[in-house]
């Protein structure tokens, strides 16, 4: 069963249209021609976590923006654009455009009594539809979202790091033990909330469809 209908779709992508189309930055209408050209608006978010289904990285773009908003509105002395949260909020994950494609899994049938057993005690097993990776453009995480914005329109320094570090501590070189991510965050506000931002949306905001 879908999440969204198809008129909820409809109002999620004419929303982020719209908030993009505010925006004052050459090569905007490059990108949104490119996104429609990609599956981003109907893409999932991931394959097992949140926002696993048909327009899952829509819901999540809108929702990182909005937490981006929240932050920003309690530090007005900080003086962080409205076209950087924009961007980096509605764009962190462009590196999932292209990155998902449909597939199938068996799963074990349930019923109100648990797992569902057939006389022998054999488990009952049904073909589901789900998500895996296909990722075609094997740059990393943030890195990938930075180099694909950064061919349609110029990146300023803070949205760079905010969109290169939003996965926090989660990101493959912090766990390697790559430091930059710690000097990123001191010097760049934005990056601290566009990750407590995506945070926040996906376990506090963000279904999982099991
Ligand atoms: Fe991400
Ligand atoms: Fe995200």
């Amino acid at each position: 069963m879908p999440k969204f209908n198809e008129s909820e779709m409809a109002e999620m992508k004419s929303r982020f249209l719209a908030v993009c189309r505010t925006v004052n930055r050459p090569g905007m209408e490059d990108l949104l021609d490119w996104l429609e050209n990609s599956d981003f608006f109907t893409a999932p978010a991931s394959t097992k976590f949140h926002g696993n289904y048909e327009c899952g990285l829509l819901e999540h773009s809108l929702h990182v923006l909005d937490k981006t908003w929240d932050l920003v509105s309690k530090y007005p002395n900080l003086g962080i654009s409205k076209d950087s949260v924009i961007i980096a909020a509605l764009f962190h994950d462009i590196t999932k455009a292209n990155y998902y494609v449909k597939d199938y899994k068996n799963v074990k049938v349930y019923s109100e009594n648990g797992l569902k057993r057939d006389e022998r005690g054999r488990f009952d097993w049904v073909s589901q539809s789900c998500y895996k990776i296909d990722d075609k453009l094997p740059l990393g995480h943030g890195e990938k979202s930075v180099i694909i914005l950064q061919s349609f329109i110029k990146l300023q320094r803070d949205e760079i790091y905010a969109i290169r570090w939003h996965m926090g501590g989660f990101d493959s070189a912090v766990k390697g033990g790559d430091f930059a991510m710690s000097k990123a965050y001191e010097v760049c506000p934005l990056a601290v909330m566009l990750h407590m931002a995506d945070v926040e949306s996906s376990y506090l905001l963000e279904t999982i469809e099991k």
